[in-house]
């Protein structure tokens, strides 16, 4: 006799299940399911549905629980999918500055900004970086995150960067959110390769790129490309030589200034470029064209008071997946809050709620090529997912500064439940 599948776990009774899947078609485009259900089997999703199919149907395993989540929001856990998560130190010294008057570049100019990062990030060890970036996504599960880019960039050597991607390698084995680790060594020029920049390129390009990727210690190589980091012509060898062992493309573009790096985003073929403040039309319509997705950082505007916002709305109207992240990092955005982004995101970029939901899930997951694999709840995907004590989605954004994460699935575990 075949025996009924047996369910490690089910979610039931969700005011609002958000699977952002597009074969639960809705008006909002999140793939609503009122008084919705999933059931979960070894870490995978299994069914999806509303509570009123399920009776009877799956029987628990031996340890297997339900959870009721009446009244309550059900949804994909967050992806944050730009992040500096390795460093050491801190700069609450720049942001003083910066209310005083002084501009992020001037600061860099004067020695501060990302090479005195590298400074305290070259003298700590493996494991007092190991304990400061476990914090630092501890405090991010709490507020629901459950998968994280993670750019390298504050060693700029060849032995610390491969330090910093060593501590990602330990978190990723060690701690319940899963690292999506990117190689940034091209985030400036170090100090001692200041009078003679084509010696960190080749330092870059010949020797960097190479080990990381024999030692399969990153999945994106990243460029900070920009007036003050690396030109355009630099960011394009750097990425072309990570696309030749393997690396795939990622951009820090137009940030600052508008240098083509949204066109270059396109042209490489890029998983995403990222900030985009000063992209042009142009450049946008290449991202479309060439379904590069816009990673959009609104916490460094924020931090940085910059006035100058990335045409959100255009990238959205042009067909571009538009993610949100945190940019976490001690000089332009030191936040481990992605809630806190989606606010942002929709009242300085103009995102609707559903828009800043759908960045922070399937499109945080597109940007990272994931996206068969997490960021929607359907049959099949990893089963890491949210219970959030809201009444719906639109509240998500709206009420801010607060904890509404109740639950933290991860590959169908609670590694997180709030505190009572
Ligand atoms: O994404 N843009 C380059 N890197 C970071 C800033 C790094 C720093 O200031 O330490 C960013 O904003
Ligand atoms: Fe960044």
């Amino acid at each position: 006799m075949i025996q009924p599948t047996q369910i490690d776990l089910i979610v039931k009774n969700a005011r609002e299940l958000l699977t952002l899947s597009s074969s639960f078609k809705d008006e909002s485009g999140l793939g609503i399911i009122q008084n919705g259900a999933v059931a979960v089997k070894k870490g995978r999703i299994f069914w999806v549905g509303k509570t009123e199919e399920i009776s009877g149907k799956f029987p628990l395993s031996r340890d297997g629980r339900e959870m009721d989540a009446t009244g309550k929001v059900a949804m994909p856990g967050l992806i944050d999918a730009h992040t500096h998560l390795i460093f050491a130190g801190s700069r609450e010294n720049e942001f003083e500055q910066r209310i005083q008057g002084l501009s992020y570049q001037e600061i860099a100019g004067r020695g501060g900004g990302i090479l005195s990062t590298v400074e305290a990030t070259r003298h700590s060890s493996f494991d007092e970086l190991l304990s400061l970036a476990k914090r630092r996504l501890d405090r991010m599960l709490v507020k629901g995150v459950t998968t994280v880019e993670a750019k390298s960039g504050y060693g700029l050597s060849l032995q610390d960067e491969i330090k910093i991607l060593r501590v990602m390698k330990a978190l990723q084995e060690s701690h319940p959110i899963d690292l999506v680790p990117t190689f940034l060594g091209a985030h400036t020029v170090p100090k001692e390769f200041r009078g003679d920049r084509a010696r960190y390129m080749d330092l870059l390009t010949e020797e960097m790129i190479p080990k990381v990727a024999q030692e399969r210690l990153a999945e994106f190589c990243d460029v900070f490309c920009e007036e003050k980091a690396f030109t355009l012509e630099e960011s394009k060898k750097i990425l072309e030589t990570g696309k030749r062992y393997g690396l795939k493309p990622k951009i820090h573009a137009d940030q600052l200034s508008s240098g083509g790096g949204a066109e270059l985003a396109a042209e490489v073929l890029a998983y995403s470029a990222d900030h985009l403040e000063y992209a042009s039309p142009e450049g946008i319509r290449k991202m479309a064209e060439k379904g590069v997705t816009a990673v959009l950082l609104p916490g460094a505007s924020f931090f940085l008071s910059t006035k100058r916002y990335p045409l959100a709305r255009e990238m959205i109207e042009r067909g571009v997946a538009v993610s949100l992240a945190t940019d976490l990092n001690p000089g332009s955005s030191m936040t481990e809050s992605l809630p806190m982004m989606m606010t942002m995101g929709c009242t300085m970029y103009k995102l609707l709620p559903k828009e800043v939901i759908q960045a922070t899930t399937i499109h945080g997951a597109r940007s990272m090529g994931r996206e068969k694999e997490i960021g929607s709840l359907e049959v099949g995907k990893q089963a890491d997912l949210l219970v959030l004590d809201i009444p719906n989605y639109r509240y998500l954004p709206y009420h801010f500064g607060v904890d509404h994460v109740e639950y933290v699935l991860k590959k169908g575990k609670i590694v997180y439940q709030r505190p009572t």
